[in-house]
């Protein structure tokens, strides 16, 4: 039987991806699609249920995106979130309106709890708001089941129709419970079977890839992050034999990393090609300052490397790739065979004749390819690791690179990172950085001038935006301590205490 679906049509808000991550946490499969999405294309897929994201415009302007009205006559349950509960009244005739007092953060509502939503739960929740229009007449049918001091119709249903709409945001954590409510909508109104499960999920995406593949060879450019490694783990399971991974270690990555990476595949049915290419990469970047030159070098030195070694390889008609479904949502979904522009797989070569582009992760979000990896046999720690840039510790080094300093930055981060963990500190990335500065200092009776390096730690869910991590003044003290006894070429520590925006995460 085929996998009961939610279709999430996405009128613009920066939360689509958590909807449809909620939505699988519910134990439903979720898709998102455009919210222009056609009639005839939404059939075809036969959601069990549709949910109407948020999005910045005003439903009452012409310019605003709008869905097809059949919409609400196909009989399938629908949630409006925000933006989607203003298109969803609109369509159906209610009046959309300005806010006298716009409504943002946390607000307490009154909700009633013989709403379908909010069956048996208390009066009293708590929903994020961000709305500056409100819903200010219901279309026919429609009763408002919850109300904050400045928006009557916090929530509305019609459950004839089985439609339904909330302002706040039920996929935020500032919706305490928010997934609850959501839970509500997909096994009460949908009446989901549950059926999205990560077991039932690998057996599925090692069938697809058989049939994909049959007897053809596969490449994989590994890089050792946790994407390109789990789709390696899942071509082992699937295609013993016949995939064939390269691993290019450009001398850039951290402290025996390469010899963590090639120790995780040992015993996997796979042939795993370690290209040991530090001279080359380090020989390309002699000398190069500019930040944005030496990440063009190391991608273009990549490329070489490993088309050098897939030409080696015969008869290999696929190239496999770690791209997840965030890529695919942010491409527009459209984008079906387009080689995703990672640095590491970018623009490689076309006249290596891959016959088809296997990509068993693109429907997948990170935390799910993280279980995914563990599932299929993973080491809990290496699908847990922290995103490293495919540039590696090239952008970590101000300034011009060499084997030295290279040898320096590692010692010096891995003792920061092993400091970190041991702490158990919460970082979502945390690395040290060779500044290029070095200053005076005095061990003993000499004069010392070291370099300085500087420590980084960030919380972040997206990487687009941080805050630094409020580490201890232990923990710094402890880390600035090993570092300058343990690396004598360093003279001095420092910590990176800005954001972003308006710093970066990387330096460089
Ligand atoms: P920034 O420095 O742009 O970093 O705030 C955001 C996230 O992206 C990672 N990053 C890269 N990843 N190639 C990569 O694969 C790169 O050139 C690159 N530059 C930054 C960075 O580690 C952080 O997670």
């Amino acid at each position: 039987m085929e996998q009961q679906t939610v279709l999430i049509l996405d009128f613009g808000g920066q939360y689509k991806e958590l909807i449809a991550r909620r939505v699988r946490e519910c134990r439903v499969y979720s898709i998102v699609k455009p919210g222009e999405t056609p009639l005839e294309e939404i059939k075809k897929i036969a959601p069990i249920g549709i949910i109407l994201t948020g999005g910045p415009n005003s439903v009452y302007l012409e310019s605003s995106p709008k869905c097809d009205k059949g919409l609400f006559d196909l009989g399938i349950p629908v949630l409006g979130i925000c933006y989607g509960t203003q298109l969803l009244a609109y369509s159906l005739g209610g009046e959309v309106k300005h806010c006298e007092v716009s409504e943002y953060g946390q607000t307490k509502m009154r909700v009633d709890p013989s709403a379908l939503l909010f069956l048996g739960m208390d009066e009293d929740q708590i929903g994020l708001m961000s709305h500056t229009d409100r819903i200010e007449t219901l279309p026919d049918g429609f009763r408002s089941v919850a109300s904050t001091d400045h928006c009557p119709n916090a929530a509305i249903e019609n459950r004839g129709k089985n439609l339904f709409g909330v302002q706040f945001h039920p996929e935020v954590e500032s919706t305490p419970n928010g997934t609850e409510f959501l839970r509500k909508f997909l096994y009460d109104a949908c009446h989901a079977a549950g059926d999205y499960n990560l077991k039932d999920l690998e057996t599925r995406l090692i069938k697809e890839v058989r049939e994909q593949v049959g007897n053809g060879q596969v490449l994989l450019a590994l890089s050792g992050g946790v994407d390109s490694s789990v789709v390696a783990a899942l071509l082992s399971k699937a295609i013993p034999g016949q995939l064939h991974c390269v691993f290019v270690d450009h001398g850039l990555m951290r402290k025996n990393e390469g010899d963590l990476v090639e120790a995780a595949f040992k015993g996997w049915d796979l042939n795993f090609i370690r290209v040991n290419a530090e001279k080359r990469f380090l020989g390309a970047l002699r000398g190069v300052k500019n930040p944005e030159r030496k990440r063009k070098i190391i991608g273009k030195q990549f490329i070489k490397v490993f088309q050098k070694e897939a030409k080696k390889l015969k008869d290999v008609s696929f190239l496999a790739q770690g791209t997840i479904y965030p890529d695919v949502i942010e491409s527009g979904g459209s984008k079906a065979a387009t080689i995703k522009s990672h640095h590491n797989v970018g623009g490689l070569p076309k006249h290596l004749k891959f016959t088809g582009l296997v990509e068993p992760l693109r429907g997948l979000f990170k935390d799910e390819v993280r279980a995914l990896g563990r599932q299929l046999g993973l080491d809990a720690a290496f699908v847990e690791r922290q995103p490293f840039p495919g540039p590696g510790l090239g952008v970590r080094i101000v300034g011009d690179i060499t084997k030295e300093k290279t040898a320096i930055l590692q010692d010096a981060d891995a003792i920061f990172r092993e400091e970190l963990e041991k702490s158990g500190a919460k970082a979502d990335q945390y690395f040290a950085v060779l500044t290029n500065t070095r200053s005076v200092g005095v061990v003993g009776d000499f004069r010392t001038y070291g370099y300085t390096v500087a420590l980084r730690a960030v919380r972040t869910s997206d990487f687009m935006t941080c805050e630094y991590a409020p580490l201890s003044h232990d923990l710094l003290k402890t880390v600035s301590t090993r570092i300058v006894n343990e690396v004598p070429a360093v003279g001095r520590v420092v910590y990176d205490v800005t954001g972003k925006p308006p710093a970066t995460v990387e330096w460089e």
